[in-house]
């Protein structure tokens, strides 16, 4: 593996930036402490936070990567960097749901915690500027952003993700609740997990604790006000590392 030097800024997202690099087919990510919820209309910035997801993202990744499900993730560089394959990443979000919370029981009459079995797989438009809507399987054909074999690929890709984590963090105490994945192609047309897994991106359970708020580890001590936000993150963190070896770093 060679090194990697770091080029002009790409994209700019709520969370993390995308540079180029001198090599065509990698970026460099760059992971932000700022955090935002409800598209934004809440902010904040919490110093640290930009490196726990880095390095928990590294882990997740390659624990994927051991059980055959490739990501745009190549290693790491520095504390809050990655290297990644360059992707055309789809304006998809895919949610995959274990049990109800979050918008799931805000839009219709379920109760925060019911099991969902089999799980459920919602998929949104992500365009901040429609504020990432709901899409049907006849909207998502109308917007022709996947074709359907694809989209057969995707959902396929989105369960093995949640069975693969799903046991992963079972095994150190915490239960997937649901978590939103996102897609990219590479130029040979592709399909890699894109974007980033991570207690930002989660919801994250503690299974030793029977508070209904003191067992979140995830963003949603930050969108509720819960506080301990950090010390969730850093929670999660020991809790995989317990259990996967040092991710690598590129080059
Ligand atoms: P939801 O309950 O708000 O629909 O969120 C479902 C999951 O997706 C939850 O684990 C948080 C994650 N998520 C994101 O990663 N980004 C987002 O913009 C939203 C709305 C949710
Ligand atoms: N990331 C989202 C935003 O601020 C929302 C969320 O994660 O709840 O747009």
């Amino acid at each position: 593996m060679t090194s990697c030097s770091i080029g002009p800024l790409l994209h700019e997202g709520k969370a993390k930036r995308v540079h180029a690099t001198d090599h065509t087919d990698l970026v460099a990510v760059h992971f932000k402490d700022d955090t935002t919820a409800f598209n934004a209309a809440k902010k904040a910035s919490l110093a640290g936070k930009g490196q726990l997801n880095c390095r928990i993202a590294a882990l997740l990744f390659e624990h994927l990567e051991r059980q055959g499900i490739a990501s745009h993730y190549r290693g790491l560089m520095g504390d809050d960097w990655m290297i990644c394959q360059h992707l055309r990443v789809i304006p998809l979000e895919v949610v995959v749901r274990n049990r109800a919370a979050g918008s799931l029981c805000r839009q219709m009459p379920i109760a925060e915690g019911t099991p969902l079995d089999p799980p459920l797989l919602d998929l949104y438009y992500k365009d901040d500027a429609y504020g990432d809507p709901f899409l049907s399987e006849a909207r998502l054909t109308r917007l022709a952003i996947v074709s359907a074999d694809q989209l057969e690929e995707i959902q396929q890709l989105a369960l093995a993700v949640n069975q693969s984590l799903g046991q992963l963090f079972t095994s150190v105490g915490l239960e997937l609740v649901d978590f939103k994945i996102e897609i990219g192609l590479t130029a040979a047309g592709q399909l890699l997990l894109a974007d980033e897994i991570s207690p930002d991106t989660c919801r994250l359970w503690d299974q030793a604790v029977a508070d209904q708020r003191d067992r979140i580890l995830d963003k949603d001590r930050f969108r509720q006000d819960l506080g301990g936000v950090l010390e969730a993150y850093r929670e999660v963190l020991k809790r995989v590392q317990g259990v996967c070896p040092e991710p690598r770093v590129y080059g």
